[in-house]
């Protein structure tokens, strides 16, 4: 397959676009998301093209090192003697070039091949494009891997993982303007796509924020997310038993609508420079706004989803042990320039300004499994005690 040259906007996307706005008499900011993203030949996910890593648009922490995946391997380890080291799956939705996976398989294999020999991997993605990079990188775990469509996945046990899937599902764009929200609609203007502020049509935004217990401030913007409920009850209900492991930047919902961000969240990548403007670049760059993760707990508590941990991902993963691995693959380097290479980009998981280490958060919800103290869950105050 042809992979799109990096430096076009997409005219036949932009066409398309116009159209539906031009039908329907303006396009709410989710429906235009959803088609720069997600429409099926043209959205930037679904066209050929190379998101992820130095060639693409932006890094993920699996595209970092391999220690991200590896770490998330010893906590499924325990979550699997957790649940009776019985028969486990792991299901992984939005696996972008399948590195994660990858780097989960390979630790499995080599650090604890009991589990390997019985788990089952299932990978979900919208894109065909991302199933074909999976399908390259992961042929040496094909018989664990299977590949399916969401609604086809049936109920399992084990656990359900992504990494940066929610902060791509499309948004609704708000504003508060004299004590009234009003919904951000894309329109055809003069001089190309413009945004029009309309008055807001039923209370799904009310009961949104009445949920999470947060709200849009006076003459601020933020995002609201309506797919999120949907996507928590779907998967509730296909878990039997087990785990819902959820990484992704995002905060709870008082820090997220907090009045000093009065211009929301939502960010464009492309090329590794971020800007605010999804309205450029249509159909080549990824647009994203930051997770609420209050959300995400409420929405699991009304269907048994029991918040078992929410923490930062460099407390996260210290608890699994990153500063031992380090340590150890520092001291296997003997290159001295290649050790500091490492420990730079090993420090990226980990740092918190312009680093992955604070604004990316880690939850873990659980459903028949009652409040086990996980792995990843051991405070950074006992980590000297390994150094003894
Ligand atoms: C930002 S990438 C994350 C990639 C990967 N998890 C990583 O760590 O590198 C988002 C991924 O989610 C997929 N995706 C987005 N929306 C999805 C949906 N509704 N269902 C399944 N996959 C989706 C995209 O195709 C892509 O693979």
């Amino acid at each position: 397959m042809t992979e799109q040259p990096h430096n076009t906007s997409n005219a036949l996307l932009e066409q398309i676009i116009a159209d539906d706005i031009s039908q329907r008499g303006g396009l709410s900011f989710c429906d235009y998301m959803q088609h720069c993203l997600y429409h099926p030949q043209h959205g930037y996910y679904m066209a050929a093209r190379q998101r992820v890593g130095a060639k693409g648009d932006f890094f993920t922490s699996s595209s970092v090192h391999s220690l991200f995946g590896a770490l998330i391997a010893r906590q499924l380890h325990q979550m699997w003697q957790l649940l009776g080291s019985g028969s486990f799956t792991v299901v992984e939705q939005g696996a972008g070039d399948g590195f994660l996976a990858l780097d989960i398989l390979e630790t499995l294999q080599a650090d604890y091949p009991q589990m390997y020999a019985v788990i089952r991997y299932v990978l979900i993605d919208v894109s065909a494009d991302n199933r074909r990079r999976q399908q390259e990188h992961l042929h040496r775990h094909a018989e664990q891997i299977t590949w399916q469509n969401f609604d086809e996945l049936g109920s399992f046990t084990g656990c359900f993982l992504s990494n940066e899937l929610l902060d791509a599902f499309a948004v609704h764009v708000v504003e508060k303007h004299d004590g009234q929200l009003q919904e951000v609609y894309v329109v055809q203007g003069g001089q190309g796509l413009e945004e029009e502020l309309r008055t807001v049509d039923g209370p799904q935004f009310a009961h949104h924020f009445e949920r999470v217990g947060a709200g849009v401030m006076e003459g601020c913007r933020g995002e609201v997310c309506l797919a999120v409920q949907p996507w928590v009850e779907s998967v509730a209900e296909k878990l039997e038993q087990g785990f819902v492991l959820t990484i992704d930047y995002g905060y709870p919902a008082q820090e997220l609508y907090a009045p000093f961000r009065r211009q929301g969240t939502l960010l464009c990548y492309y090329q590794h420079t971020a800007n605010d403007n999804p309205y450029q670049n249509i159909g080549c760059q990824d647009i994203t706004s930051h997770v609420d993760f209050t959300l995400l707990q409420r929405c699991g508590e009304h269907v048994g989803l029991e918040t078992l941990h929410f923490t930062e991902q460099y407390r996260f993963l210290i608890g699994l042990g990153f500063v031992e691995e380090l340590v150890r693959l520092q001291a296997e380097e003997t290159d001295p320039q290649k050790a500091m290479a490492l420990r730079m980009t090993l420090k990226n998981l980990i740092l918190p300004d312009g680093g992955m280490g604070e604004t990316f958060k880690v939850l873990i919800q659980g459903k028949g499994v009652g409040q086990p103290e996980l792995l990843c869950q051991r405070k950074i105050s006992d980590i000297s005690a390994a150094f003894t």
